[in-house]
């Protein structure tokens, strides 16, 4: 079994008295499953600082994320955030791709494939989320839109893309709804994406996950991450409560 990642996506939520009160417990409790489990928490990137300051590097028991990152190293590109700062304030991983840039930032699958190349080049990890809208899903277009989502990223960034990295399963219908995908459905896509890529390369790929994410909570995690293709997930408004998150990670480790 491999080591499970649990990512937290704050999103738009979060302010300084809510970190403290979030992030001290989390790591106590962290202390029993740090070994076991890699969690993950993307907050507002302006926060990141204040939580690095908080907890001094050696007892962390948590890794800090962005949500994004430009697709540009510097210059006149007023409220982006680079790759390369993102590698100064010490972060690892960055989310990209999500589908509330794609549809409220009109990110396209380029400009999604040309930030995944600036995070390898730094050596930053990708967290790419690909997944289908509701109406692509009646239509049975799933696996076409996973395959769009994925080659695109092979045509930027070579065959090596996806070592080092993580693809995030997230059905968009399921996002936010409390109406998760059925576990036998994201296992069926996630073994799908798995050997589509495999498909694409000649090599042994390394260090690559793939997470399920969309109104994960502590009633269906057990069901979903004991999916043979499941390596851990991407929750939204479950990583906001302290109870219902940390129990997700109980229940991950049983
Ligand atoms: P949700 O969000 O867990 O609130 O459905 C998941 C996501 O947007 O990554």
């Amino acid at each position: 079994m491999i080591k499970p990642i649990i990512i937290g996506n704050w999103k738009l939520n979060g302010n300084k008295v809510f970190i403290r009160k979030f992030f001290e417990p989390l790591n106590r409790f962290l202390s029993k499953y740090h070994k076991k489990c890699t969690v993950i928490i993307t907050p507002p990137v302006l926060y990141i600082y204040l939580i690095q300051k908080i907890f001094s590097s050696n007892n962390k028991k948590f890794f800090l994320g962005s949500q994004n990152v430009d697709n540009h190293i510097l210059g006149p590109f007023t409220g982006e955030i680079s790759s390369c700062m993102l590698k100064d304030i010490g972060v690892k991983y960055v989310i990209i791709g999500h589908s509330e840039r794609r549809f409220n930032h009109k990110e396209s699958n380029t400009i999604i494939a040309k930030k995944f190349h600036i995070l390898k080049e730094k050596k930053l990890i990708p967290i790419l989320c690909i997944g289908e809208t509701q109406e692509e899903k009646i239509n049975k277009k799933t696996k076409e839109i996973c395959m769009e989502q994925i080659d695109v990223i092979f045509n930027i960034c070579g065959s090596y893309a996806f070592d080092n990295s993580i693809i995030a399963y997230e059905p968009i219908w399921a996002i936010g709804s409390k109406n998760s995908a059925k576990a036998k459905e994201v296992q069926y896509i996630s073994h799908f994406i798995r050997n589509y890529i495999k498909s694409k390369i000649n090599h042994k790929i390394k260090n690559f996950f793939i997470q399920y994410g969309g109104s994960v909570t502590r009633k269906n995690a057990k069901k979903l991450i004991t999916q043979k293709d499941v390596d851990g997930f991407l929750i939204g408004g479950s990583s906001l409560k302290l109870k219902e998150f940390t129990k997700i990670i109980e229940i991950t480790n049983i």
